[in-house]
């Protein structure tokens, strides 16, 4: 039975991962290493604790004796590193703890792979590192030749990971994969993202903080179809590759913050304009010929679909989220969007 090692799967797409694999690969043995941050929730993996093939770590990926005692205990073929500080805004307040975790942790996550040998290691990685696209050249995309081009510190960090990455591909010959993934929305997901708190916003009838003018595109991808991506990478994939992860389903943010009002049965007046992010990327957009031509991977849920299965889980699943808002997150939500 092989061994897969998923660092930060009490996060958003770590966990949907983790629930993807159980069902696609049974006989698998899952260890999640998580530090349990502000963004880890160990109440999702709840379902699982208990299950005979699966392991639950708390630690940090920046700590080389935790990770080397979880590679000598569980001896892992494939590592995939979800583990990151994944918030812009964030970033953009205090950009140290994501140089630490995303940049520290790949390389310590890496050189336990080194270490104990013959590890496959798959670096989860976004679209952001490419920086933005215009608004007025609806003809572009990113591809894996985009250079690239870091607009915040999260993307910086993420970039930096990349490099290095792909330096012990060709320095130690590690095998490793990279894939730059566009936005995901789904279950789970945290809500200081825009989806999750337009709906917990717009439930609660409070106003719905949209950046600048909105105008600004993101290419949207259900968290389930990101996952199947990544099995496909981390079985078919060529090591030492970088592969997009997106397509298709790109929208204005008042755009999406209206089809959730819409949804939801919400007055369109709650959406206020306030200041925008700094450095706030234009566009993101994704082509997904390289993973199409050679995995055979497209996205499979339209967005609007998507969307209407997020809303409905997210009403159904109210004590998740509700307990995420009600507690340390409201001084964050007084911070960020206070004076805005
Ligand atoms: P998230 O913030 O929901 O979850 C991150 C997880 O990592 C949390 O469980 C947290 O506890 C854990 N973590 C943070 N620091 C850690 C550390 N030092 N050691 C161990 N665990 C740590 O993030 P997400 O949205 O699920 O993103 C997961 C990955 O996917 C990230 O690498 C992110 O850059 C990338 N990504 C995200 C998106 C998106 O739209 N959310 C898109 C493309 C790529
Ligand atoms: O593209 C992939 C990236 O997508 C991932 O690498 C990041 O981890 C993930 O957080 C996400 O980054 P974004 O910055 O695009 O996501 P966010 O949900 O923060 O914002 C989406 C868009 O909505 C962006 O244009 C900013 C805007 N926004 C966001 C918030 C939180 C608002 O207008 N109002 C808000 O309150």
């Amino acid at each position: 039975m092989k061994t897969i090692l998923v660092t930060g799967g009490a996060g958003f797409i770590g966990s949907n991962f983790i629930f993807y694999m159980m069902k696609q690969t049974p006989k698998m043995r899952i260890v999640c290493y998580d530090k349990l941050t502000y963004a880890g929730n160990l109440s999702t993996l709840r379902p699982i604790m208990d299950a005979p093939d699966f392991r639950f770590v708390k630690g940090d990926v920046c700590d080389r004796e935790a990770v080397f005692r979880v590679f000598e205990e569980e001896r892992p073929d494939v590592v995939v590193n979800f583990a990151a500080e994944s918030h812009v805004d964030r970033s953009i307040e205090d950009p140290g703890v994501f140089l630490r975790t995303n940049i520290l942790g790949t390389q310590t996550l890496m050189d336990a792979c080194r270490a104990y040998g013959g590890v496959r290691y798959h670096q989860v990685s976004t679209d952001e590192v490419y920086g933005d696209l215009p608004l007025d050249r609806p003809d572009l995309f990113f591809t894996e030749e985009t250079p690239i081009c870091t607009s915040s510190p999260y993307a910086a960090s993420k970039a930096a990971a990349d490099l290095l990455a792909l330096s012990y591909f060709r320095t130690y010959g590690l095998p490793v994969t990279i894939s730059r993934c566009s936005n995901n929305y789904g279950p789970y997901q945290f809500p200081e993202k825009l989806i999750p708190l337009m709906i917990a916003n717009a439930l609660a009838d409070k106003p719905l903080p949209v950046y600048g003018t909105g105008e600004n595109v993101r290419d949207w991808l259900y968290v389930e179809d990101h996952c199947r991506a990544i099995d496909l990478i981390i079985r078919e994939g060529r090591v030492g590759e970088v592969y997009n992860i997106g397509g298709h389903n790109e929208l204005t943010n008042i755009e999406l913050v209206k089809m959730i009002c819409r949804e939801l049965g919400r007055p369109e007046s709650l959406i206020t304009h306030v200041a925008d992010r700094k450095g706030h990327d234009r566009r993101y957009a994704i082509d997904p010929k390289k993973i199409h031509g050679e995995l055979g991977w497209l996205p499979e849920t339209k967005l609007a679909d998507g969307l209407k299965r997020t809303i409905a889980w997210y009403l159904e699943n109210r004590p998740w989220w509700e307990e995420i808002v009600s507690g340390e997150y409201q001084e964050y939500y007084r911070k960020m969007y206070g004076a805005r």
